[in-house]
């Protein structure tokens, strides 16, 4: 479902607060050029993630799901100098539209995109850990394992935020038999009983309908 009135206040605050520039509008048109689904967070959402990052002082963001970088670019930008964006990418045109929006914006430097299903990926980062900040937003389905791999590769003070876990009110029915559904409230139950995070998750409406995303810090 969405609705109109959350449509106009999402275009207010886009507006009056969030603001968009070259860059980040290339990295949607072109994404849209290139037949990238219209699925990236929302510009007010964007800037949330960028704002979380840097309250946290965040050095290194760990993204899984890239699409066309839109979230990367507003979360690499929250970065110091020497600091570090790693995305991880399964489709390669979408690698491919990503790079270049990422060079566009002038942030080849910080953010990375690594091709490859996350779940492969991930195992090889204990180098690279750990990481400040992780932001989940590729297969639902997958979301619990996503999340036991940030918690492993994050750092007492880590933040974990998971996009999409509302979904349309979806997360509190039981019954449904839908993959992603099921990818959500496995993530709830397992977050139930996990005593190395504290989270809670928080419901949206806006121009991407109703939805939400869950938040947690690694105790
Ligand atoms: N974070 C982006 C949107 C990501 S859409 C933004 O807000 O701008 C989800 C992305 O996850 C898609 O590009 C999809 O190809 C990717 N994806 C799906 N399954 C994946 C997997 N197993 N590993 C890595 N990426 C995956
Ligand atoms: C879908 C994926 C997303 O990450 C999102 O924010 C919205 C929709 C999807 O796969 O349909
Ligand atoms: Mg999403």
């Amino acid at each position: 479902m969405k609705n109109d009135q959350w449509n106009e206040v999402d275009d207010y605050i886009e507006e009056t607060l969030v603001g968009s520039d070259d860059a980040l509008q290339a990295a949607l048109d072109s994404s849209a050029a290139e037949g990238l689904p219209a699925i990236a967070v929302s510009p007010a959402q964007g800037k949330f993630l960028h704002l979380i990052a840097r309250l946290l002082h965040a050095r290194s963001v760990l993204e899984i799901g890239t699409l066309g970088a839109y979230s990367t670019i507003w979360l690499a930008r929250a970065l110091p100098a020497g600091g570090r964006l790693l995305s991880l990418e399964v489709n390669s045109h979408h690698a491919d539209v990503a790079r270049k929006n990422i060079a566009r914006a002038g942030l080849s430097s910080v953010a990375e995109v690594r091709l490859g299903a996350a779940l492969e990926t991930l195992p090889t980062l204990r180098h690279e850990a750990p990481f400040d900040v992780f932001f989940i937003d590729a297969d639902k389905v997958n979301i619990p394992e996503y999340f036991r791999w940030s918690i492993d590769l994050g750092r007492s003070g880590s933040v974990i935020i998971v996009d999409n876990v509302v979904r349309d009110g979806a997360l509190a029915d039981p019954a449904s038999k839908d993959e992603a559904v099921m990818g959500v409230r496995r993530l709830h139950e397992m977050l139930r009983n996990e005593p190395r995070v504290s989270a809670t998750t928080i419901q949206t409406v806006g121009v991407k309908g109703y939805d939400g995303f869950t938040m947690a810090v690694v105790n």
